[in-house]
């Protein structure tokens, strides 16, 4: 028998637990309108069961740069099968056998939600996106997947209590935004569809949070470098670019004027930021979007710091009009000050640690000799 009929009378549960926000019967809000109408016969268990060990993760579009690498430090934590990764491409073998797979289009809002009860998720990471670049050659696709599929995912969330988190970027802002530091509040108007479907997915989310319940979080990401997996097209990826095309040509060609300054940050720092706001017990939060930021450097110092290791590197400009214009309008550096202060947020790398990492990553055998030389 359904439990729940209609959630007009569906009583949200708070997710109290701090790690799994899978518990607990408190509730705080009741929901007096659906964020989308469901059928009568709909069944919520999954709203109150009383799973209490881990949480039960999906992960959208999580074959991109940040997916696999979240999905792994997410299963350490709660185990393999308790997180799922989906996209609509297929797997490398790697991926493939290394956890639950499943496919996933966030423009079907059916088949999402099936999979939302089919498999008792109880948070919702949402990594499905168009990135800046890549937005803007194809509008159309960026508003569909980046507005239209949000709205699918904040329904799912909020009819079945998830915790959701979405990130948003530093390509949230625009060239009226103050840029050096960015606070996290202040005027946002992007210049670029990405950016826009950014803010609205940060307005969207708090808006479902005051409005329904919803425990949406959100944290702005810098640029993010990475060594073993490929950047999605925004305009930070040179400085992965950089480390490839200098151990593999020794020649590298930026496509940023080499003064363009950017707010930047290692992979396994914004995977634990991620996993660090998500376990942040509710009441520590007292905004729901914050910036987190690591360092900020420009094409040249980063540059000369890879040339530190590798000094017959070589480094020409071709400057990319659309993606110099994208840059022009970021942050320099992020303020995130209420991230530290509210959940304790900390990076660990900072240009040194990140170039040493990185070239140790791909060259380990370099360095290795460098070490005993
Ligand atoms: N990588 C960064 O530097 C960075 C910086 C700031 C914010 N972010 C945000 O983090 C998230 C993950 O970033 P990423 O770098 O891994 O992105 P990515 O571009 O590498 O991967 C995005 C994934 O989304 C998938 N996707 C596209 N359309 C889809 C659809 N209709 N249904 C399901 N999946 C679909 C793609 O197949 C791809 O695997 C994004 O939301 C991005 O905006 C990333």
């Amino acid at each position: 028998m359904p439990v729940v009929r209609t959630l007009t009378r569906t009583v949200k549960q708070v997710l109290k637990s701090p790690v799994c926000g899978c518990q607990t019967v408190t509730s705080v809000r009741s929901i007096g309108v659906s964020p989308r109408q469901v059928t009568s016969d709909a069944s919520f268990h999954s709203v109150s069961f009383s799973e209490a060990d881990h949480p039960r993760v999906l992960i959208t579009g999580g074959l991109g740069q940040l997916g696999v690498g979240l999905a792994k430090l997410l299963r350490k934590r709660f185990g393999k099968n308790n997180v799922i990764l989906s996209d609509i491409r297929k797997p490398p073998d790697n991926v493939f056998y290394s956890g639950p797979f499943i496919y996933s289009d966030i423009l079907d809002y059916k088949n999402l939600r099936e999979i939302v009860v089919n498999n008792r998720i109880t948070w919702l990471i949402h990594y499905s996106a168009l990135l800046s670049a890549v937005g803007e050659a194809n509008v159309p696709l960026a508003r569909a997947v980046n507005i239209t599929g949000l709205h699918n995912i904040l329904d799912i969330a909020a009819e079945h209590g998830l915790r959701l988190f979405v990130p948003s970027t530093i390509g949230a802002f625009g060239p009226t935004s103050p840029r050096n530091p960015t606070p996290d509040l202040c005027i946002q108007r992007p210049r670029t569809i990405y950016g826009v479907s950014k803010v609205h997915a940060e307005l969207m989310g708090e808006y479902y949070h005051y409005r329904y319940g919803l425990d949406f979080r959100c944290l702005r990401y810098p640029g993010i470098i990475s060594a073993d997996s490929q950047p999605g097209g925004g305009t930070t990826d040179y400085a992965v670019q950089i480390f490839h095309d200098a151990i593999k040509t020794g020649r590298f060609v930026c496509n940023l004027k080499p003064d363009t300054r950017l707010p930047m940050m290692y992979i396994d720092d914004c995977l634990r930021a991620t996993v660090e706001v998500l376990e942040a017990p509710t009441e520590s939060l007292t905004m729901r979007t914050y910036n987190i930021n690591a360092m900020s450097f420009s094409p040249e110092e980063l540059a000369q710091e890879v040339q530190k290791h590798l000094p017959e590197l070589e480094v020409a400009y071709n400057v990319d009009a659309v993606r110099q214009a994208i840059a022009d309008s970021w942050p320099m550096n992020f303020d995130d000050n209420n991230a530290r202060k509210d959940w304790g947020w900390k990076h660990e790398y900072d240009l040194p640690e990140l170039v040493t990492t990185m070239l140790g990553y791909l060259n380990p055998e370099r360095l290795a000799a460098q070490a005993q030389a």
